[in-house]
């Protein structure tokens, strides 16, 4: 997969397929799967940090997922996020992080909302570097959104997104993910659009879908938002594995002879 085949898919009418992604070990995994692109998301903050919301990531952290989830995934074309104001204090400081992800193997970056960073943007495309947009709920806004709730309801508010999906594309983005926003919307925007969309609680009419990968493998028992579909049940099936190990430790059959050198 490279830049250009985001276009071809959605003129093909081919779905595509991202899951985020973290660190080396599940990057590899990915590496195998036919699954198309990996987002190194700032979700990473609370999957694997245990922070609140992705208000606590910063450069250092994304850029260090992205090493990994690299050295895990050779093949495959990863989106690298732009965290928490890290794209709103001036250019040289939007650069030089930039920079960081690119460096660290991202093939792209994403950065959430279009409002006041439009030159931003024009600047990073016109570095040749692939910018992603993301509209409707933009998580690193909670605090100004009032909580993680679906966006676009109201025509006002469906409107604005419409507005900004435009500008993003005018300004070079190859694709936008919308998060959490109405089906009809989504699907208005994808047939407006020429660039792909790619959906999380936005419906199946997107050009993609994406899902945060522990919680498609059914990790995060208590997160069950509409929009998610669990193919595995991760977290039962781990706890299953750690205690069998432990009860085999109590009881010393493990590590048995084949697991023990002479
Ligand atoms: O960080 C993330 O996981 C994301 C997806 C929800 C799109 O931005």
């Amino acid at each position: 997969m490279n830049v250009l085949e985001f276009q071809k898919m959605k003129n093909e009418n081919q779905k595509i397929a991202m899951i985020t992604c973290y660190d080396t070990w599940s990057a590899k995994l990915l590496n195998e799967s036919d699954v198309d692109c990996i987002l190194v998301g700032d979700s990473g903050s609370m999957i694997m940090h245990g922070l609140d919301s992705t208000v606590g990531a910063d450069i250092p952290m994304l850029a260090a997922m992205t090493i990994a989830v690299r050295r895990g995934a050779p093949d495959k074309f990863i989106i690298a996020d732009m965290s928490f104001l890290s794209f709103r204090k001036g250019l040289k400081d939007t650069m030089d992080n930039v920079e960081a992800l690119m460096r660290a193997g991202a093939n792209a970056i994403k950065i959430e909302g279009v409002t006041g960073h439009e030159e931003v943007i024009a600047h990073i495309v016109g570095s040749g570097i692939p910018v992603m947009g993301h509209l409707g709920l933009t998580p690193q806004s909670i605090h100004g959104l009032g909580g993680n709730k679906v966006q676009g309801r109201s025509d006002e508010a469906a409107n604005l997104i419409i507005d900004q999906a435009h500008t993003l594309e005018a300004l070079g983005c190859f694709s936008i993910v919308l998060e959490c926003v109405p089906s009809e919307l989504a699907a208005k925007i994808t047939n407006k659009l020429h660039i792909p969309t790619i959906g999380i609680g936005a419906g199946s009419a997107t050009s993609g879908q994406v899902l945060v990968m522990q919680d498609m493998l059914g990790m995060n028992d208590g997160f069950k938002p509409k929009f998610l579909k669990t193919y595995l049940n991760g977290a039962e099936l781990l706890t299953k594995a750690f205690n069998q190990y432990t009860k085999e430790v109590k009881e010393v059959s493990f590590p048995g002879l084949e697991e023990s050198y002479k």
